[in-house]
């Protein structure tokens, strides 16, 4: 029963019962029942987000994407569109709120910062500490004065990704290429500059894992996942559910075949689907609760009506707020971003400056905008058949779409 049913359903038994006092007006009445008046009076219509979704669907942009919106503490929206695969092809099945999909380096915020959130909560990992003094091996080339923050910062030194292609294929194995990060060379002095990096979520990966003892997916499985109720979060999903997983890419180069059910990201399938940079399937409705909970500083009230601390506030303050003290022209966070310095916008043109989300390179998109108390989250596999077929068009997907969300709702 959704909020609109209950009222009726309230004011139904109201009126019947002329025992019970209905007088005070509907704001007084909504708060007798703990109902948001702001947002019940407002009903939105959402007919001109379809019509840009299916735009960009209809031009192949993306062949299908889900929706899960929070505004002002409450879950408003939630919607499928398209298919998983387009006409004509195998798996042109329509898409639904159960859909997973590969959320790419989005599981570069949902998990292994998340995971550091909780260790920064508990006090067992300290963000100025040196990555040598968890990882000894990783101490040459100029590494030495790499912390967990410069990971968190991306101004790590380190560069964006390996070259696979450089290893002979037999090579490619998770010990093989955690050592070839460990051995590699800065390419620009640590602090100095801001060069996105999945190697430096693999690093905080290995930090985290050595500090907890147990391999990051197990982990925020127990302390993240699982009391957020997030059951449709996971990595290395099980074939139970490929039926229902948008197919990536197809991989001409290592897989030669569709992704469909395993990680598209190739660093995180070669280190075996559990990884700080990538290899997260998820569900629009399962993120879109993360970044509620965000918004209300860690805090969760679970199915059983129990208050759950996720993280402490503190904590979500320091990791969403911009870092000003770089050297550099910056938006980041830590781990998280804030409204990007560029000219197309991710988390479209009406996002404040108080905004954090991150996006993933299959088509994702995570954001929320404290200042409004607005999560908005678009999951899809625009990489799908390939990442070139849609060239730019992905990009404005992604700002139309938020942009048109935040004119519904009025700004
Ligand atoms: C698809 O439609 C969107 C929305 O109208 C537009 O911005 C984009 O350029 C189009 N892409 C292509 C490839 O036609
Ligand atoms: C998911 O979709 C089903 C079927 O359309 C609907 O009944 C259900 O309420 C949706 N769930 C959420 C959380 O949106
Ligand atoms: C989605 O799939 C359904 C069922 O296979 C089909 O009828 C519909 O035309 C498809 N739509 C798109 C946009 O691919
Ligand atoms: C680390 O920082 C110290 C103090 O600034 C400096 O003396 C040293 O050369 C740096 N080490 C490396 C490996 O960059
Ligand atoms: C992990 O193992 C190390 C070494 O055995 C131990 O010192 C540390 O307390 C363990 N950490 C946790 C969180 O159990
Ligand atoms: C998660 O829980 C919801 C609601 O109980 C259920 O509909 C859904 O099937 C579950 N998903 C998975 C992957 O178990
Ligand atoms: C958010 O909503 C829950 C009920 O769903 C409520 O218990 C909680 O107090 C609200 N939090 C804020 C910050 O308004
Ligand atoms: C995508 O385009 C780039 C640059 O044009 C090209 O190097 C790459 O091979 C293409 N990738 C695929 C999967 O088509």
């Amino acid at each position: 029963m959704n909020q609109k049913q209950l009222f009726v359903l309230l004011a139904i038994l109201c009126i019947e019962m002329s025992t019970i006092s209905c007088n005070g007006g509907f704001e007084s009445f909504l708060k007798k029942f703990k109902l948001n008046a702001d947002i019940y009076e407002k009903t939105y219509d959402w007919s001109s987000f379809y019509q840009i979704a299916d735009t960009f669907i209809q031009n192949r942009t993306t062949p299908g994407l889900t929706v899960s919106v929070y505004y002002k503490n409450q879950s408003i929206f939630s919607a499928a569109l398209g298919n998983q695969t387009y006409p004509g092809d195998a798996l042109n099945i329509p898409v639904d709120n159960q859909t997973f999909y590969d959320i790419a380096s989005l599981s570069k915020v949902f998990g292994v910062t998340a995971a550091t959130m909780r260790l920064y909560d508990q006090g067992l990992i300290g963000l100025d500490n040196l990555v040598i003094t968890y990882i000894p091996e990783f101490n040459n080339h100029n590494k030495a004065n790499i912390t967990i923050r410069n990971l968190l910062l991306h101004n790590s030194g380190l560069q964006p990704d390996l070259d696979f292609t450089l290893f002979p294929q037999s090579t490619l194995i998770p010990s093989n290429i955690k050592d070839a990060i460990y051995h590699i060379e800065l390419q620009y002095p640590t602090g100095t500059q801001y060069v996105y990096s999945d190697l430096n979520m693999v690093i905080l990966q290995e930090v985290v894992q050595r500090i907890t003892n147990i391999s990051l997916d197990v982990f925020l499985k127990l302390n993240v996942y699982g009391p957020l109720e997030m059951n449709s979060t996971m990595f290395n999903p099980s074939p139970l559910y490929v039926h229902n997983i948008a197919p990536t890419e197809f991989d001409n180069v290592y897989r030669h075949e569709l992704c469909h059910g395993i990680v598209h990201d190739e660093t995180a399938w070669f280190l075996g689907g559990v990884s700080g940079n990538a290899g997260i399937f998820s569900t629009a409705n399962d993120l879109a609760k993360f970044m509620n909970m965000m918004l209300n500083r860690g805090e969760y009230i679970n199915s059983k009506g129990k208050k759950v601390q996720i993280f402490e506030p503190e904590t979500v303050d320091l990791f969403t707020t911009k870092a000003t003290n770089v050297p550099y022209p910056n938006s980041r966070a830590l781990g998280w971003d804030t409204v990007p310095i560029q000219s197309v916008l991710p988390c479209g043109t009406k996002f404040s400056p108080l905004s954090f989300g991150h996006t993933g390179f299959t088509g994702t998109t995570a954001w929320a905008d404290k200042e409004k108390d607005l999560a908005i989250v678009i999951l899809a596999n625009r990489v799908y058949p390939d990442r070139n077929h849609s060239g730019t068009a992905s990009l404005y997907f992604r700002q139309d779409t938020y942009t048109q969300i935040c004119t519904i709702l009025g700004y």
